[in-house]
């Protein structure tokens, strides 16, 4: 028996780094999945890894900027799969990098689009189909630089922030429909957006040593314990938890050693990860 049997989850993100790691997590319990990503080869490659799993997965190309893009992914659950039990809003960039006077007004609402908007149509969405099968689980990565000022690019910061209150805010609304909406905010994790820029090192040994000193806990935070908490929020075990956010982070907001200060993170726009390599 898994924790996800029978049910349908959408994975945005899903072509890489935590996504990628939900979408194994969930489908070795059982669940069918949907992975939604702009990354096409990454996609093939994860619904591959997902299939070698024994899990049933699909790729459906997603700009999660778009609103026919987000309700194409939800119907290709339904079409796919007969239902949709758990809604993942994961998809991300680090967006816009430097300080306030010099970014750009475009390249904020990019960031915006992409980390915020793009949340709240996922819910959209999401929200008709789960109350069709009697409440479901929204899932939304947040992040630890929307809780504290000084772990990521403002821009950034502010969209993680707001994905937050949105979580908190749609729980009120739809807790009468059993549906639950929680967030993850993860610390510093190690994926390729988080290490893409090179400045945690090139070897793997390095960005691991680097990664060790963040926060209390001395190892690199894993996709893997980003979707354990996924996974403990899709299934029925969390069914009394809404409304929250959940800190996944090794102890860095706590005791953190080494903020990412938005000052210090360069300049210019960081994309999807796998147009930067
Ligand atoms: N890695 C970290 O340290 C960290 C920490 C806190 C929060 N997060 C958040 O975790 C989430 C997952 O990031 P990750 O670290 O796994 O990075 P990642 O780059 O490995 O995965 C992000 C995925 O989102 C996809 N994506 C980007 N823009 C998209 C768009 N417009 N439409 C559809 N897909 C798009 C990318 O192609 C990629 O596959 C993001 O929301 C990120 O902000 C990451």
């Amino acid at each position: 028996m898994g924790r996800l049997d029978n049910k349908v989850a959408v994975i945005t993100g899903g072509a890489s780094g935590m996504g990628r790691a939900i979408g194994l997590r969930f489908v070795r319990e059982g669940a069918a999945v949907v992975l939604a990503d702009l990354n096409e080869r990454g996609g093939a490659e994860v619904v591959r890894e997902c299939a070698a799993a024994g899990g049933r997965a699909v790729f459906q190309r997603t700009d999660v900027t778009l609103e026919s893009d987000l309700r194409d992914a939800v119907a290709r659950a339904v079409g796919e799969f007969g239902r949709l039990d758990i809604m993942v809003n994961n998809a991300g960039v680090g967006g816009a990098l430097g300080r306030l006077e010099e970014i750009p007004l475009e390249e904020w609402e990019r960031t915006q689009a992409v980390l915020l908007r793009s949340v709240f149509l996922g819910m959209k969405h999401a929200i008709p189909e789960l109350r069709r099968c009697g409440g479901g689980s929204i899932i939304s990565t947040a992040s630890i630089a929307g809780i504290s000022g000084d772990f990521g690019p403002h821009p950034y910061s502010a969209a993680k922030a707001g994905v937050i209150n949105l979580t908190r805010s749609a729980a009120a609304e739809l807790a009468c429909d059993r549906i639950r909406v929680n967030a993850i905010a993860p610390g510093g994790i190690k994926t390729p957006m988080f290490v893409g820029g090179g400045g945690f090192g090139q070897d793997d040994a390095t960005i691991e040593a680097n990664m060790a000193r963040l926060q209390p806990i001395a190892r690199a935070g894993r996709p893997e314990d980003i979707a354990a908490m996924a996974l403990f929020l899709a299934s029925d075990e969390s069914e009394w938890i809404t409304g929250t956010v959940m800190v996944v982070d090794g102890g860095a907001l706590v005791a953190h050693k080494n903020a990412i200060s938005a000052a210090s993170t360069g300049r210019g726009y960081a994309g999807p990860s796998f147009e930067r390599r």
